[in-house]
């Protein structure tokens, strides 16, 4: 699949997502073979009035190479000048955002409200590519609700201005995260345009990357299944590649992951920021862990780094410890 200068075949994407996709979350998920990142949605107004965190947004590093800078709005004179922002920033292509659920930003017309309104839709991408000679990119929804599904017309309209690349949450915006992703929309929309599909929605599994791109699209793109297993971008490729599923990683080199992730955070965001909005990510690195619950009723207690990797490291020897006095066991017991 080729965005400008970019070409990956089946390219594995980790998701825009607002207080996950940062620094320390996408240097992980590269790390297991992301091949494209993408920065969590930034404010057009909020870009042009310089607000400083909003341009911590979209500040990259060097490794994260390639990187879509995402952005958000519906003012057309604003998109413009948040774009040429991005570009300065170091982006390889600006992705627009045109799917956002969520009350205040689409009732008010951006993000999904855009599907609603294709003429305003059309005029917000066309202020983009006029803010930036880079590739531009949307990501979008089916349609409002299950009576105005606009996905076909958006995909032909986007071609023709010449739009990059289209990723499709199979989602309606009133369904939010109910219900189930709809992949059969896949082919339908490969049917009617021949911009490059990036799949996304309820991707959760190697398996499931390799159905959706048997139903034809030209990349997939991982959000909560990422931020459940930051793995899967590796497990995914190696199945793809050899049809074999690599067994999941165990428990020390999942702590480790979290605990060098924990640590990345904290310095990133500062020690008490960075281990609060860790919280979320316990579940994907602890998960199948034995007694687990004690475990995770601690851990969301600290609001420090050192007593949480001095307790993930406790519980690892007690789970080690446990673990060889079974084996033991079962070897004493076995003839
Ligand atoms: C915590 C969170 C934050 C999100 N923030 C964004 C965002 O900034 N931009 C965007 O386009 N989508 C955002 N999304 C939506 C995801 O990119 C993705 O479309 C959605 O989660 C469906 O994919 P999944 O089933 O793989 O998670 C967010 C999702 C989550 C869970």
């Amino acid at each position: 699949m080729r965005i400008g200068n970019i070409d990956i075949h089946q390219p594995l994407c980790l998701a825009p997502m607002e207080d996950v996709s940062d620094h320390p979350f996408r240097r992980i998920c590269k790390e297991q073979g992301a091949d494209l990142l993408y920065t969590e949605f930034a404010s057009c107004e909020a870009l042009i009035r310089n607000v400083r965190k909003m341009r911590e947004k979209i500040e990259l590093n060097e490794n994260e190479h390639p990187i879509a800078i995402q952005l958000y709005g519906s003012a057309e004179a604003s998109m413009e000048r948040a774009a040429a922002i991005a570009q300065e920033a170091g982006a390889d292509f600006i992705d627009v955002n045109c799917g956002c659920w969520v009350k205040k930003i689409a009732n008010r017309g951006d993000g999904a409200g855009l599907l609603r309104d294709l003429d305003k839709f059309a005029s917000v991408v066309r202020a983009v590519m006029r803010g930036t000679t880079l590739p531009v990119t949307v990501k979008t929804r089916l349609g409002w609700d299950a009576d105005s599904i606009v996905i076909l017309d958006v995909a032909r309209m986007l071609e023709d201005l010449g739009v990059h690349a289209l990723t499709v949450h199979c989602r309606t915006r009133v369904q939010g995260y109910t219900g189930h992703a709809d992949w059969s929309w896949i082919p339908k929309i490969k049917a009617v345009s021949a911009i490059p599909l990036i799949a996304n929605g309820d991707i959760k599994s190697p398996q499931d990357v390799r159905d959706c791109f048997d139903l034809g699209c030209d990349g997939v793109m991982i959000g909560r299944g990422a931020i459940h297993s930051p793995w899967i971008f590796r497990h995914a490729r190696h199945y793809l590649d050899t049809g074999k599923l690599l067994p999941e990683p165990d428990l020390a080199e999942r702590m480790a992951m979290c605990i060098r992730h924990l640590s990345d955070q904290a310095a990133y965001r500062g020690e008490r920021r960075g281990v609060l909005s860790f919280r979320r990510h316990y579940a994907g690195y602890l998960k199948s862990a034995r007694n687990i619950a004690h475990l995770r009723r601690d851990l969301m207690q600290f609001e420090a780094v050192a007593p949480i990797v001095e307790r993930l490291h406790r519980y690892l020897e007690t789970e080690e410890a446990e673990n060889a006095a079974e084996t033991c066991g079962t070897d004493m017991a076995s003839p």
